[in-house]
């Protein structure tokens, strides 16, 4: 009997004596043996990211899955201590701590994410750990953090000058507005369609500067910063999250591929239900969404000019400007 027939029978059959790692692994021959004609891609937020999108190419040029793509791509900026919005050098809340959001998807609709994670570096990992080992989804702040210390991953410092003096230099006025793009390297998101045609998603933030403590945004919640269903496609975002958490944006540009809209129409409609439902935050917040379908078409949209985007496919790894909804007279 071939794999797929085996793995179908031994589900109709013997379904009750089959493990989650057997069904996980029947899944997988199947997903293999899809669909190859489409051209391996990999997206990511924001154009100091191409670092992050040839990690992942890396993987993904070598026949690579697209899961192992994304972890290393969104590994690069929480790393990375001149990135002041992801990881190891993110700003912290209001009181000094830095804390992090982290979520991961696969090809079989598993998902590990963690929030107000704080003293690891690569929350992007440990968000995997707690899909792969973990029977659930999100583990948060102090439960978080003991997991991943459980797990190998080591306690560190990730306050870095920089990020201190940012800080002290805010508590002078200690006015809460995020501003527009400030930094045109907010938070990663990163989606990656592999040379088997499947797709995974990662997403990874210190979240907004100065926040209250506590604050989680977008970024580690499914559906909201990043989501892909290997049927359709994936998509990401970056911004201010509480306009994405309300809208579940990333959720919305994959659906609206489900019905037949390339990533571009998709990142526009989502970009666009988000303005008519959130007029007056519209004017003073940015969100940029990039979205890739199963055939590795890409697209992205954002509410306001100055997002761009990296994107690494044919062995090119660019850059590109993203289209915006509010245009301004000139
Ligand atoms: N998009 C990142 C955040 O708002 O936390």
């Amino acid at each position: 009997m071939n794999s797929r027939r085996k793995f179908l029978h031994n589900t109709l059959l013997g379904g009750i004596a089959l493990s989650a790692a057997d069904l996980i692994r029947g899944s997988r021959e199947i997903l293999e043996k899809s669909d190859k004609s489409a051209s391996p891609v990999v997206i990511a937020t924001w154009g100091p990211n191409t670092k992050a999108t040839a990690a992942a190419w890396d993987i993904i040029s070598k026949g690579g899955r697209a899961l192992d793509a994304v972890e290393a791509g969104a590994r690069v900026p929480e790393a990375d201590p001149e990135d002041t919005s992801v990881g190891y050098g993110g700003f912290p809340d209001r009181d000094g701590n830095v804390t992090l959001d982290a979520c991961i998807m696969d090809e079989l609709g598993q998902a590990g994410c963690v929030s107000f994670l704080q003293n690891i570096m690569h929350p992007i990992s440990v968000a995997r750990r707690v899909m792969e080992k973990t029977p659930h989804v999100l583990l948060t702040g102090e439960g978080a953090y003991r997991f991943a210390r459980a797990e190998g991953f080591p306690h560190e410092n990730l306050l870095t000058e920089v990020a201190r003096k940012a800080w002290e230099d805010w508590k002078v006025r200690s006015e809460y507005k995020p501003v527009i793009n400030v930094e045109r390297h907010d938070t990663i998101g990163i989606v990656a369609v592999d040379q088997h045609n499947n797709i995974s998603g990662a997403c990874s933030t210190s979240g907004a500067a100065f926040k209250m403590h506590g604050r989680v945004g977008d970024s580690p919640i499914i559906g909201a910063g990043m989501f892909v269903d290997n049927e359709v496609g994936g998509a990401a975002c970056t911004g201010l999250g509480e306009m994405v958490l309300r809208t579940l944006g990333s959720f919305l540009v994959v659906e609206e591929m489900r019905r037949g809209a390339s990533p571009q129409k998709a990142a526009e409609a989502a970009i666009k239900r988000l303005v008519r439902k959130y007029p007056e935050q519209s004017k003073v917040a940015q969100v940029g969404f990039v979205a890739v379908d199963k055939k590795g078409r890409h697209g992205a949209y954002a509410i306001h000019k100055g997002f761009n985007y990296a994107i690494y496919q044919n062995n090119v790894n660019q850059v590109f400007e993203s289209d915006y909804l509010l245009k301004k007279p000139d």
